[in-house]
Formats: C-alpha cells, sequence, structure tokens
C-alpha cells in the first residue's frame, strides 16, 4: 500500500523517537501506521485511508472511538478549570460506580496506566502479606514492572519443561531481586498452582492471573479452574490477584469476575473503564486496600491519579455500559465470529481457529486445542504474521505481532463484523 505522507512523517518521528514509536508494541513492518482520525470502529490514517479498527486501542474501547457521551463528560470535566492532583466530585462518582460495580471493589485507589495499576496492587500485597514473592502464570503480561514482565512470550527453546519453566526475560534490565522473587507456573494447571502456593506460601504476596489470558491471544479457564484458584489461594492464605486489564467491565459489567462467579482479594483494571482515557484503578477488600491509607505504610501516589478528565470519562462509561447489553452483544459478536470464522477455514481446508470472548479475539493456525501459553505459541508463527499482514492490505487494521489479541467494541456493525470475517477469508 502507497502511504507517502505516512513515511515522511514516519522518517521525521524516527530521528528523535527510538523505533518512531512511543509504545513498541505499535510498529508493525514496513512502517507503522500513522493516524489522522477516527470515529466509532474506523481510523482514518495521514494518507486519507479508511481503516476498520480491530486493535481497538488494545482492548480499551469498548464503546468506539470518540464516543459523544463520554467525550461530552471529559469536557466537562475539563470545563471546571480544576487539574489533576486533588480531589473532585468527579472522582468521588467514579469510585462509588466502581464499588457498586465491581464484585471485589470495596474499596478502589485510581493510577493511570494498567503497569501502574499492577505496580500498586503489588506494593499494597507485600505491604499487607510482607512477604516479597509472587506466582505468575506463564503467558500473561501485567505491564512492563520488573517482577512481572518474565515468561510473557518465552521462546519455547528455552522455557525448559512445561511443569517448571526456565525464567525467561522478555527485556533487559530487571533487577535480579525481581528475577528471584517471581515464580512462574503455566496456566489452566490447578495440580501445579497448589504446589507452587504450598510451597511458597509464606513467602508470596500474591497468586496473579489473567482470568482469561488474552495477552497469548484467547486462551480460556477451563472448567472451574478459576474457582480451583480460589480454593487453593484461600486454603493457604494467600490473596488471589485478578488482572482485569483487558477483562475488566469487557466480559460482564463486573469483569472476568462476575462472568466466572470467582471475586479475587483484590483486581487491577484499565482500558474499557473509561472507553480509551488514561486511567487505571487498583480495587479490592478493604481489609488489604486499607494498608495504603496516608498513615499506614503503605506508599500510593500520583499526580495525576483520579483526574477529573478521566474520572468523568470513567463515570460516563461506566454508566453506559453497567446494565449488561454491550457485553451481552460483544459476546454473541464473537460467537459469531467464532462460528463462521471455522466455517471459512474448514471451507478452505486451513488449520486455524478464532477463540474469543467479550469482543476481543485471536486466530491461531492450529488445530491443537489452546490451553496455556505452550500450545498457543507451537501454532504457525509465520502463517499468522502473514494473515495479519494480508488484513493490513485489506484496510483491516490489525497488528503483525504472534499472539496478538484483536478486539472489536460496540461501534463495529453487523457490517463491520461481516466485512472482517470476508477480509479473514481473502487472507487465510
Ligand atoms: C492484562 C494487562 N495488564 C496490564 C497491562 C499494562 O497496561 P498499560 O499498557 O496501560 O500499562 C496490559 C496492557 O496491555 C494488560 O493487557
Amino acid at each position: 500500500m502507497n502511504r507517502p505522507k505516512t513515511k515522511e512523517l514516519f522518517d521525521r518521528i524516527s530521528k528523535i523517537v527510538p523505533g518512531g514509536i512511543h509504545s513498541n508494541i505499535r510498529y508493525v513492518e514496513p512502517f507503522p501506521y500513522i493516524f489522522e482520525k477516527a470515529e466509532g470502529s474506523k481510523l482514518i490514517d495521514v494518507d486519507g485511508d479508511e481503516h476498520i479498527d480491530t486493535v481497538i486501542n488494545y482492548g480499551a474501547l469498548i464503546l468506539g472511538h470518540g464516543d459523544r457521551r463520554v467525550n461530552d463528560a471529559a469536557k466537562n470535566g475539563i470545563e471546571t478549570g480544576l487539574t489533576c492532583g486533588i480531589e473532585s466530585e468527579f472522582s468521588i462518582a467514579a469510585a462509588e460506580k466502581f464499588n457498586e460495580i465491581v464484585p471485589c471493589a470495596e474499596m478502589i485507589k485510581f493510577s493511570l496506566s494498567g503497569t501502574e495499576a499492577v505496580a500498586h496492587a503489588l506494593t499494597i500485597l507485600r505491604g499487607y502479606t510482607k512477604k516479597d514473592k509472587i506466582i505468575k502464570m506463564e503467558g500473561a503480561y501485567h505491564g512492563w514492572n520488573d517482577s512481572v514482565i518474565i515468561n510473557v512470550h518465552p521462546d519455547l527453546e528455552k522455557a525448559g519443561p512445561e511443569s517448571s519453566p526456565n525464567k525467561v526475560y522478555d527485556t533487559q534490565g530487571i533487577t535480579q531481586n525481581a528475577k528471584n522473587n517471581t515464580i512462574i507456573i503455566p496456566y489452566n494447571n490447578p495440580e501445579l498452582a497448589e504446589k507452587a502456593v504450598k510451597e511458597n506460601k509464606d513467602e508470596i504476596c500474591a497468586l496473579l492471573v489473567e482470568p482469561v489470558v488474552f495477552n497469548s491471544g484467547a486462551i480460556m479457564p477451563k472448567e472451574g479452574y478459576l474457582k480451583q484458584l480460589r480454593e487453593i489461594t484461600e486454603d493457604n492464605g494467600v490473596p488471589l490477584l485478578f488482572d482485569e486489564v483487558i477483562t475488566g467491565f469487557r466480559l460482564a459489567p463486573g469483569g472476568a469476575q462476575e462472568y466466572y462467579g470467582v471475586t479475587p482479594d483484590i483486581a487491577t483494571f484499565a482500558k474499557a473503564m473509561a472507553n480509551g482515557f488514561p486511567i487505571s484503578a487498583v480495587a479490592g477488600k478493604k481489609e488489604i486496600m486499607e494498608v495504603c491509607t496516608p498513615g499506614k505504610g503503605t506508599m500510593y501516589g500520583g499526580v495525576y491519579n483520579g483526574s477529573q478528565v478521566c474520572t468523568a470519562a470513567t463515570s460516563a462509561t461506566l454508566d453506559l455500559i453497567r446494565d449488561g447489553e454491550i457485553q451481552k452483544k460483544l459476546n454473541e459478536s464473537t460467537s459469531y465470529m467464532t462460528k463462521r470464522f471455522q466455517e471459512i477455514a474448514d471451507d478452505k481446508n486451513v488449520k486455524a481457529q478464532l477463540i474469543g470472548l467479550g469482543g476481543e479475539f485471536c486466530v491461531y493456525f492450529t488445530d491443537e486445542e489452546i490451553v496455556d501459553y505452550r500450545s498457543a505459541a507451537r501454532s504457525d508463527k509465520s502463517k499468522s504474521i502473514q494473515f495479519h499482514r494480508n488484513l493490513l492490505e485489506r484496510n483491516i487494521y490489525t497488528y503483525d505481532g504472534f499472539l496478538f489479541h484483536n478486539g472489536i467494541c460496540a461501534a463495529h456493525t453487523k457490517q463491520d463484523i461481516d466485512s472482517i470475517l470476508t477480509a479473514m477469508e481473502s487472507s487465510l
């Protein structure tokens, strides 16, 4: 595709911004897209081409680009003249709505990004338990903090035995302390979770899980798995931490914890909570959250936390999604895509499957059942990358990485979804 203005701008940005992108995942070959405008389900790039967006800000858009109702609320926040660094009625109302909607949210504190929310949750849990270590699942992503940017997408050659993975670091710069403090286990294996919790219960502050591992595409929990994690952690006195940065407000108004009927001790949220405005939250049991009350010994800070604009956007978004209708529609649309995709793949004799929930989905090029990171990583990487490049050529905005979660939001019409499926058909 000829994109002269994009190329010119990319050359400009690359001179002063490493890689030409402000978040490394944004890079696509041969150079990333640069956008001018967005509305609903569509993105328009600087060369004037329209794309159906299936990245939806990595799951952050639940309503759609530029939703007027959320934007008007945010404008109202701006027009008060209040800047960050103080509380306002906006942050109070947003916290109250959170408390009403999310099962574990006896108490809530806002922050800015998913990475920050996870960092705050771990500090709170370390303050509460006086223990340092965490258990993390292979294939899950929880932001780029030292303790969690481990075994996100390890090379299978280096990953070691499935039952006791080698530690593989997704970046340089992780401190030795963090390396020592993170224990890696596979997802969807309750026996190994129980073993790790029992062996380490005197040293761990939490068992951390993405309830659905969207960061390795879309790996669903096996029937009863999250309940088993709840029982194992409860029996051993270890807090259960759900990272609901993607699942939150998307699977059900109360997130994965409502959808699967399993209440963690504490959870992190971001993305859909404000339809893409930069805000996140830590929410959990009063007893745990209270440790970050001033004077109780655990730090919680941030000038921009609970800003007027972002909490106004949060309140408006939560009002629009709390009756569950949008989540119902997204779940139905994802089921429709799964079914239609399978017909297309079978017709074309291609070994591929589309798995999804709540509008988030991933196409895996394999007929092996996807239950954990290793089964996902065994799917065909080169076919996956080529497929996403083909979609990009057909004006479906995606990302050409492997094990990437694509998404749709409330603004995607049936026609958009069928256009995505048609493009998938010719991209297989
Ligand atoms: C489950 C999960 N946790 C945490 C993060 C980090 O969030 P952020 O990129 O806002 O720092 C992400 C981001 O993709 C995520 O998917």
